[in-house]
């Protein structure tokens, strides 16, 4: 059966005063071993939680990786760095990478594919816009992502992310959910075989909430929650944790 994982993308948030959420963190889940919990906190704090969350069952992901190991690249960071900084993860694809730095389903592809070869499991995210929903094409739009933006074979987790619901306090109906969810999966099982298709988790993402994550993270094909704002508080990202815990 596929493990379930809480993730956290602390996007462009967190200073050293911030590692105190994540020694709570420690605390309260460093052991727990039901569900997988990965942080992916700013490139400059990868290190620093490395030495914290050592020996424990908290990983780590970075948020973007280069297609490339190294090179004239400059700003950017690769997935070796990535690994070698203590991440297990990165999340690759993400709407705003792809709003900000038009990155597209080819370039998405090709990190998640340096991030396998650097031996990191990729996050790869989809979505559709408010306006793509609104015209009913969000099943269309979000299955030719994944496959344009999927390597060949695996392993990966792929990340279901509304952008309308992106930091916004909107969700999805659940029904929604249950549906693309869904699709995503036959989609995969029509690309990469059934095995890969079973193994692969598919998180939710979108302001998940402690309120209204056990709605969420019960609902069919739901393997568990990319969390960007509430994962910044230990207390917050905890909670979710604890709701995934009771799905299982
Ligand atoms: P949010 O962000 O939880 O703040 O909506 C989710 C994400 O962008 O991964």
């Amino acid at each position: 059966m596929r493990r379930k994982i809480a993730a956290g993308n602390w996007k462009m948030h967190g200073t050293k005063a911030d590692l105190a959420e994540i020694a709570a963190l420690v605390a309260a889940h460093g052991t727990m071993r039901a569900v997988d919990i990965v942080i992916c906190p700013p490139a400059t704090l990868l290190s620093r939680m490395a030495d914290l969350t050592a020996g424990g069952a908290i990983r780590l992901g970075g948020q973007s990786c280069h297609a490339a190991p190294s090179g004239a690249h400059t700003g950017d960071i690769s997935a070796p760095m990535l690994r070698d900084a203590g991440a297990d993860y990165v999340i690759v694809g993400h709407s705003e990478r792809r709003a900000d730095h038009a990155e597209t389903d080819a370039a998405v592809r090709a990190q998640a594919i340096a991030a396998q070869g650097a031996g990191l499991t990729p996050i790869i995210c989809l979505g559709e816009s408010h306006a793509q929903r609104a015209a009913g094409e969000a099943i269309a739009v979000v299955c030719a992502q994944m496959d344009q933006s999927l390597p060949q074979a695996g392993p990966f987790v792929i990340a279901y992310e509304p952008i309308w619901a992106i930091g916004t306090g909107l969700v999805p109906r659940l029904a929604d959910i249950t549906e693309i969810h869904a699709a995503l999966r036959a989609r995969l099982t029509q690309t990469h075989g059934r095995d890969l298709a079973q193994a692969t988790p598919i998180l939710y993402g979108g302001s998940v909430k402690p309120e209204n994550a056990r709605d969420i993270l019960g609902l069919p094909d739901v393997d568990g929650a990319l969390v960007g704002g509430a994962s910044l508080k230990a207390r917050d990202f905890g909670a979710i944790i604890e709701a995934l815990q009771s799905t299982l």
